[in-house]
C-alpha cells in the first residue's frame, strides 16, 4: 500500500474520551510588551517580577522595571539553570513580603516553573515540597503572566512545572489546571537576545512536545491538529531564528510553535524522550533541550514499529520525501527528517560528546523508569534494559 491520505487514520474509536484545558491568553506581536501593565492591572496590584542574572544583563529586566512602574513590587533575579524547591520557597517569602499579588516571570522554562511553584506557595503557604503531585489543588492559584524569552518550554500555557529535589537528585513534576498561567505574552523581540546554541536546543524542546504528545496514549484531535501545525513551523523557522537571531518573523513564529506544543503536550503528555532527558539533566547535569533534540529521533526509531502512520504524518509535516513508500518507510523519513534538522542547526549528535559517560547510563535508565512521562510512550516500557538500548544507540 504506497502512503496517501486514507493510510493516515487518526485511529480513534467510540471509546475517545477527553478533557482539553488552555485557558491562557494570549498577547502576541512585536512590541507587545507595551501591553504588559494593562495585564498586570486586570489581575491585582502589585507585581513580583521573577527572572535570572543573565536576564539582567541583556537589559530585557530593565525594560520591565520600566514598563512596570509603580505596579511592581520587587525582583527576584536569583533562579539557577536548575531550579531547586529551595529556590521556590525563598522567591514566595520574598513576593510576599514585598506585598505582591501577582507574579511577573520574565526567563525560560526554569524561571517559568520556579515562578510557578511561587504561585502555589504564595497562595497555599508551607514549602514546595507539600505539593509534588497532580492536580492536588482545589482553588485557583496566584495570578502569574508568563513573558517568555525562549521558544521551546511552553510552559507559558502549561499546568506543569519541573523543580529539582536535590536531596533525592530527581526532577519533581507537578500538573496543577489551577495553576496554569493567566496571561503569556509573547513578544518576539524578548526571544532576540537568545544566543543560536540556545535556540536551536530550546526550538527542539517543542519539536519533542509536538512529537511525544503527536504519538502518546493520550492524544486526542486537537492536540493531534496542534501539535502538527507546531511541526510545521519549528522545520521552517527554526533554522532561520537560529541563523539570524533577528528574523523577528522566525522568533515570532518559533514563539507559537512552542506554545502549540505545548498545548498539545499538556493534554496529551509526553514520552520515553522526556523521561531520558530528564534523567540526564539529574544525573550528568545535561540541559533538556539538548538532551531531548539529541534523543529525538533514537527514540522515534525504538516507537516506529507501533506507530508508523503517526510517524508518516511526521514525516509529511516536516515536508521529508514519502513519495513510493509505505507508512513504515514514511516513518522512516521523519526519523532521517528530525537527524537532519538537528545537524543544520548544529546541534550534538552523540551524548558522548556532552560529556555523559558509559558508566552513568545504567543509573539514568533506572530513573527514566520512575519518570511520570514514561507511561503515555505509545510502546509500554516494562525493564530498564530497553531504556538502556536507546541511551546507548545515542551514546
Ligand atoms: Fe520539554
Amino acid at each position: 500500500m504506497s502512503l496517501n491520505q486514507e493510510t493516515l487514520p487518526m485511529q480513534y474509536d467510540a471509546g475517545l474520551n477527553f478533557n482539553y484545558f488552555t485557558p491562557t491568553k494570549i498577547v502576541f506581536g512585536t512590541g507587545c510588551i507595551s501591553e504588559l501593565p494593562i495585564e498586570v492591572g486586570a489581575l491585582g496590584k502589585k507585581a513580583f517580577l521573577v527572572t535570572d542574572q543573565g536576564l539582567i544583563e541583556t537589559g530585557l529586566v530593565d525594560q520591565i522595571k520600566n514598563k512596570l512602574g509603580a505596579l511592581l513590587a520587587g525582583v527576584y533575579a536569583d533562579v539557577p539553570q536548575d531550579s531547586g524547591m529551595e529556590v521556590v520557597d525563598n522567591g514566595a517569602e520574598q513576593a510576599l513580603s514585598a506585598g505582591a499579588d501577582t507574579i511577573v516571570s520574565l526567563g525560560g522554562g526554569s524561571v517559568i516553573d520556579t515562578a510557578k511553584g511561587m504561585c502555589i506557595i504564595m497562595k497555599e503557604g508551607g514549602s514546595f515540597r507539600d505539593f509534588q503531585g497532580m492536580q492536588m489543588l482545589t482553588r485557583q492559584q496566584t495570578p502569574h503572566i508568563v513573558i517568555p524569552t525562549t521558544a521551546g518550554t511552553g510552559s507559558e500555557v502549561t499546568s506543569g512545572a519541573v523543580v529539582m529535589n536535590k536531596e533525592q537528585g530527581q526532577k519533581v513534576i507537578i500538573f496543577e489546571y489551577f495553576n496554569t498561567p493567566r496571561v503569556a505574552i509573547l513578544d518576539p523581540r524578548m526571544t532576540e537576545p537568545l544566543p543560536p546554541n540556545l535556540t536551536a536546543s530550546t526550538g527542539m524542546d517543542a519539536m519533542t512536545h509536538a512529537v511525544e504528545s503527536y504519538v502518546s496514549q493520550e492524544r486526542n484531535p486537537i492536540s493531534d491538529a496542534v501539535a502538527l501545525h507546531a511541526v510545521k513551523l519549528i522545520v521552517k523557522y527554526l533554522p532561520l531564528a537560529v541563523e539570524n537571531g533577528s528574523d523577528l518573523t522566525a522568533r515570532g513564529q518559533m514563539q507559537i510553535a512552542a506554545l502549540l506544543a505545548g498545548w498539545a503536550f499538556s493534554n496529551a503528555m509526553v514520552g520515553l524522550v522526556h523521561a531520558m532527558a530528564h534523567s540526564l539533566g539529574a544525573v550528568c547535569g545535561i540541559p533538556h533541550g539538548l538532551a531531548n533534540g539529541l534523543l529525538l529521533p533514537h527514540v522515534m526509531k525504538f516507537n516506529l514499529k507501533q506507530v508508523p502512520e503517526l510517524l508518516a504524518d511526521i514525516a509529511i509535516a516536516m515536508g521529508a520525501d514519502t513519495g513510493g513508500v509505505d507508512a513504515l518507510g514514511a516513518a522512516e523519513a521523519a526519523v532521517n527528517a528530525m537527524q537532519a534538522l538537528s545537524k543544520k542547526i548544529g546541534l550534538s549528535q552523540h551524548l558522548r560528546d556532552l560529556g555523559v559517560g558509559m558508566d552513568k547510563l545504567k543509573e539514568c535508565s533506572e530513573l527514566s523508569m520512575t519518570d511520570g512521562s514514561i507511561i503515555y510512550n505509545p510502546i509500554i516500557i516494562m525493564d530498564n534494559e530497553e531504556v538502556f538500548a536507546v541511551y546507548k544507540e545515542a551514546f
